[in-house]
């Protein structure tokens, strides 16, 4: 039988086990206290401790509430064990516990049982508790009314803290209490690597005979016996003992053992259950309560006639020492006999105050790769898996993932993955992946919509994908197909998907619309023509009568209000650059409004900007002919001798970013607004990528190239000011810096090649910003948002992570998707990041799960998909003639 049996140390010196009438400490950092079986939302602060108890909602999908039978209810029974959480159903059900510092840091967890006959059954069960994928202790309930507690001093190797009990067929399992609180990492350290599971806790001399100390000035928390015996005690019982790293509490410290014969050893014994082989540590803690007046107290301590333990010891006045075991003592004896013995010089017997009986347990220290276990735990929400998905994916075997095969390593990862007819709905998320060894994946039978996403085609050892029977759209990407000549793709009964060829129904439809479309926007095309044309041919005229050198746009006839302008005009333009409404890289933004009232942003050339002119000149020529509704329009451009300028429509209600960080509570962005934003901005881009030819990167995306109109319609500016174009200029590229801090790719940083994938990176910035109210780089300390935001994201935090500013007024599955998509935007490399097609697409969704969920009936909510195609033109319908000069 394994020596984790709770609660079963034996102490010679008379002791009851009870933990009534115990002063807790209060709520502090560091603390997660679950008060398992109450109601949710039922969240208390303890009256008397202080700690802050909460439901167990947020730590656990499964079990029942019950409250214990009310025959062991009585007066002084701690609040804490009248309810319990019962699991019925499933081998393993796992509370997961994400305290904030994560991994790698020492936790001392504590799980209390009181069965209390909540189930009217008097069956107490048998049980096992584990921890993440290790064993942890064999819970044994035998009687009704007592009080179950296994504790463990642990350090996980993953920020998620499993703590999982397990049916073993001899009952129901059930928890009362579940508890963690950080302590130290200098303090119970013992010499070989494993945990500590306390076997016990002693406080020597008190005076208190019944009950567990559990006071609040520890700190951690722990949980003091009371050892009786000929005792001596301070008559301060003050914190000042507490300055060692093991904060013991004064009250504890304060009273301490002394052998009743003066001149005899002090000598105490433990019986020790368990296995044989066992590896038991022992800290004792020391204070001298006594004002010695010159008076000597020192002694030695042996264990078992071993005399290598420890000391000679001489406790200071007042202040704690901790004598521990170097090495570990054998429990092969079943008995562990302690003796402390005055040495010759000593004046006065010993004593000890406290003291603490641990045994060492190794865990495996294997998991679930992290990189999996995160990817799989967002599918899980994503989708409200309701299966067994709880504690590691993998590990131990038998309690396995359904539907999840693993490699067979120490730590797994997960190599194929099955959710055929799962109930999943929503498109294909993102997450899928993140999961780079996954083989095969068997979607089929779902109700998924929206695109095959591209990533398929980038998972390395993908090899089965199997996507039939769902409802998803859009015809399934080349690469993906390509992907699969050598595996196996399943896309049948997708009655929506375009598959390769087969298209030709589809088309045939948005024909059916387009053409009359077609025909509409041709006339108004052909009238915009005709008023360029003479706009065109009253420019060149003016044109003449000045020296500027500048050639006529050659095939930019399409544009109407594109325009070159003098010098003079952008003074006049500006009224003599009386307002400047911004500064930017490229110099002075003044406010200025053309003849016909439309109100523009001029910005200036500084002399001190890099940017070489003639580049400056060709790049405003190509660019005044990319039009957008989401791209900041460039109405014209000023090259007049020394003096430069662009002129652009004016965006009256400022920047994304301003806006974002805005003090200004009438300013905050709702979620929807926010999704509106992301929505237009992905579109601008998208276009630069894909609707442009070149396609045009922008290379400095951020938020504060992202400008609000009136009516909050996001335009992206700034674009293209470095666009590849400039390689044409040679050496000019090298010196225009790229991007901004905090939105640079950092492939860029390796490669020193900027693509549309860096933009992508950039824009999951934006993203990040929209979803948080957090700039990119966080003062103070220069914090990344993302590193911000991935141990949130890894403790699924949701709530932390999003504005606090929306409080709470947002569609969680629409937050979680737009984050999730951010964080693909935000791969370490442009190849795992999503395309801004792919990006427009879910913000699209991301946008709809809000709007929906907001309305009671969805009618009329989805756009038609051919009416968006129409957003797609890059032409601009009838909006706005181009602004002329004077
Ligand atoms: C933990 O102990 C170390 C070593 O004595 C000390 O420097 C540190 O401040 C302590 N940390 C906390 C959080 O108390
Ligand atoms: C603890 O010591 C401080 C001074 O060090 C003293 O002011 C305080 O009263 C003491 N508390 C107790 C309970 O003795
Ligand atoms: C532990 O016990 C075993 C046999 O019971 C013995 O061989 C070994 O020397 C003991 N070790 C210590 C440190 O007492
Ligand atoms: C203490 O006294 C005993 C006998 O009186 C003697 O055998 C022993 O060596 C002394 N120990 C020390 C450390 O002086
Ligand atoms: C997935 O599970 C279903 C049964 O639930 C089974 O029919 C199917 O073959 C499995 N897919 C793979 C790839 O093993
Ligand atoms: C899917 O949902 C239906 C109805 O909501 C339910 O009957 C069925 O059991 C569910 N299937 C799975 C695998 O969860
Ligand atoms: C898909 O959803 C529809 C209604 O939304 C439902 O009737 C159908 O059972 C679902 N199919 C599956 C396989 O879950
Ligand atoms: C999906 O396709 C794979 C590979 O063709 C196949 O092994 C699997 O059984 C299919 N799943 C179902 C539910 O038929
Ligand atoms: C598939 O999705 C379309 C809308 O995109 C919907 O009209 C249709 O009912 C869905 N089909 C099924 C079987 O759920």
């Amino acid at each position: 039988m394994d020596g984790g049996l709770i609660l079963t140390w034996l102490i010679v010196l008379p002791m009851i086990i009870s933990l009534h009438n115990s002063e807790w400490v209060s709520a502090k950092e560091g603390f997660i206290s679950i008060d398992c079986g109450i109601a949710p939302g039922s969240d208390y602060i303890d009256g008397e401790t202080e700690i802050y108890y909460t439901s167990d909602t947020r730590f656990i999908d499964t079990g029942i509430n019950y409250d214990v039978s009310p025959e062991y209810i009585f007066e002084d029974t701690d609040q804490h064990l009248i309810n319990v959480r019962s699991f019925p159903e499933g081998d393993r059900n796992c509370y997961t516990l994400q305290p904030a510092q994560g991994k790698n840091h020492k936790y001392l967890i504590r799980a209390s049982f009181m069965y209390g006959n909540y189930d009217s059954k008097n069956q107490p069960p048998i049980f096992k508790l584990y921890l993440g994928v290790d064993e942890w202790a064999t819970v044994r309930i035998e009687k009704a009314i007592e009080i179950s507690m296994a504790e463990i001093i642990h350090i996980p190797i993953t920020d998620d803290i499993d703590v999982c009990l397990v049916n073993t067929g001899l009952g129901t399992p059930f928890i009362s209490v579940l508890e963690l609180r950080q302590l130290n990492d200098s303090i119970y350290s013992p010499p070989e690597p494993g945990s500590l599971l306390l076997r016990g806790r002693f406080d020597f001399g008190t005076q208190q005979d019944l009950y567990a100390i559990r006071d609040k000035d520890d700190v951690y928390d722990r949980i003091w016996e009371p050892a009786n015996s000929e005792s001596i005690s301070s008559p301060l019982v003050n914190s000042s003992f507490s300055t060692s790293d093991y904060k013991l509490p004064g009250i504890v410290m304060a009273t301490a053992a002394t052998p009743a014969d003066e001149n005899e050893p002090l000598g105490f014994s433990f019986l020790i259950a368990g296995h044989p082989s066992q590896k038991l540590y022992v800290y004792m803690h020391f204070a001298e309560v006594e004002d010695l007046k010159g008076q000597i107290r020192e002694f030695t301590i042996s264990v078992n006639d071993d005399e290598s333990f420890g000391g000679p010891v001489a406790p200071r006045y007042l202040l704690s020492d901790t004598v521990y075991s170097k090495y570990s003592l054998n429990g092969s004896i079943n008995r562990l006999s302690f003796s402390l013995k005055r040495t010759n010089r000593s004046t006065l017997p010993p004593i000890i105050n406290a003291m603490e009986v641990y045994r060492l347990k190794e865990f495996s220290q294997s998991s679930t790769q992290q990189n999996d276990v995160d990817a799989i735990k967002r599918i899980k929400s994503g989708y409200a898996v309701s299966s067994n998905w709880q504690g590691d994916p993998c590990l131990p075997m038998k309690y396995q993932w359904d539907g999840l095969t693993c490699s067979q390593d120490t730590s797994p990862s997960i190599i194929s993955l099955n959710l055929s007819s799962s109930n999943l709905s929503g498109n294909i998320l993102t997450s899928f992946s993140s999961l780079r060894s996954l083989q095969n994946l068997d979607l089929s039978y779902n109700n998924l919509t929206g695109p095959v996403p591209e990533f398929f085609a980038d998972l390395p050892s993908l090899k089965t994908l199997n996507l039939t029977g769902n409802n998803l759209t859009g015809s399934v990407p080349q690469a993906v197909i390509d992907k699969f000549k050598d595996g196996t793709l399943s896309l049948g009964e997708n009655p929506n998907l375009c598959q390769s060829d087969s298209c030709q129904r589809k088309k045939k439809k948005e024909n059916k619309f387009l053409v009359p479309v077609l025909i509409s926007v041709l006339s108004v095309i052909i009238l915009i023509l005709i008023a360029a044309l003479a706009i065109i041919r009253k420019l060149t005229k003016r044109r003449e009568t000045r020296e500027t050198v500048s050639e006529r746009p050659k095939e930019g006839s399409l544009k109407s209000g594109n325009s070159e302008f003098t010098f003079s005009d952008v003074a006049t333009i500006t009224n003599y650059f009386s307002r400047t409404i911004g500064r930017g890289g490229f110099g002075q933004v003044y406010l200025g409004t053309l003849t016909d009232g439309t109100q523009v942003a001029v910005k200036m050339r500084s002399q001190s900007s890099i940017q070489s002119p003639k580049a400056l000149q060709a790049e405003a020529k190509l660019l005044t002919r990319v039009h957008h509704k989401n791209l900041v329009r460039l109405i014209g451009y000023c090259k007049d001798g020394t003096h430069m300028a662009l002129i652009y429509e004016y965006m009256s209600n400022g920047n994304l970013q301003n806006k974002l960080l805005g003090r200004e509570a009438a300013d905050v962005l709702n979620w929807k607004q926010r999704l509106q934003i992301a929505v237009d901005a992905a579109h601008g881009l998208e276009y630069l990528h894909n609707g442009c030819k070149p396609p045009i990167v922008h290379r400095d995306m951020k938020s504060s190239n992202i400008l609000l109109t009136e009516t909050l319609q996001a335009k992206v500016a700034d674009f293209g000011m470095s666009r590849d174009l400039a390689i044409e200029s040679g050496a000019f590229i090298s010196t225009v810096p790229a991007g901004t801090p905090g939105y640079l790719d950092p492939e860029y940083q390796s490669t020193g090649i900027l693509n549309k994938k860096s933009d992508v990176y950039s824009f999951g910035i934006v993203l990040l910003e929209l979803i948080t109210g957090q700039p990119a780089i966080k003062n103070p300390g220069n914090i990344h948002i993302v590193g911000w935001v991935s141990p949130m994201i890894k403790r699924g935090d949701m709530r932390s992570i999003v504005d606090p500013r929306l409080q709470g007024a947002f569609n969680a599955n629409s937050a979680w998707k737009a984050l999730e998509l951010a964080l693909a935007c935000v791969a370490l490399t442009g190849m795992q990041r999503p395309d801004m097609s792919h990006v427009l697409e879910d913000l699209k969704e991301c946008l709809e799960m809000e709007v929906t969920s907001r309305r009671i009936q969805s009618v009329g909510s989805h756009s038609i998909g051919s009416g968006n195609s129409l957003d797609d033109l890059p032409l601009i319908l009838g909006t706005q003639l181009g602004p002329r000069a004077r």
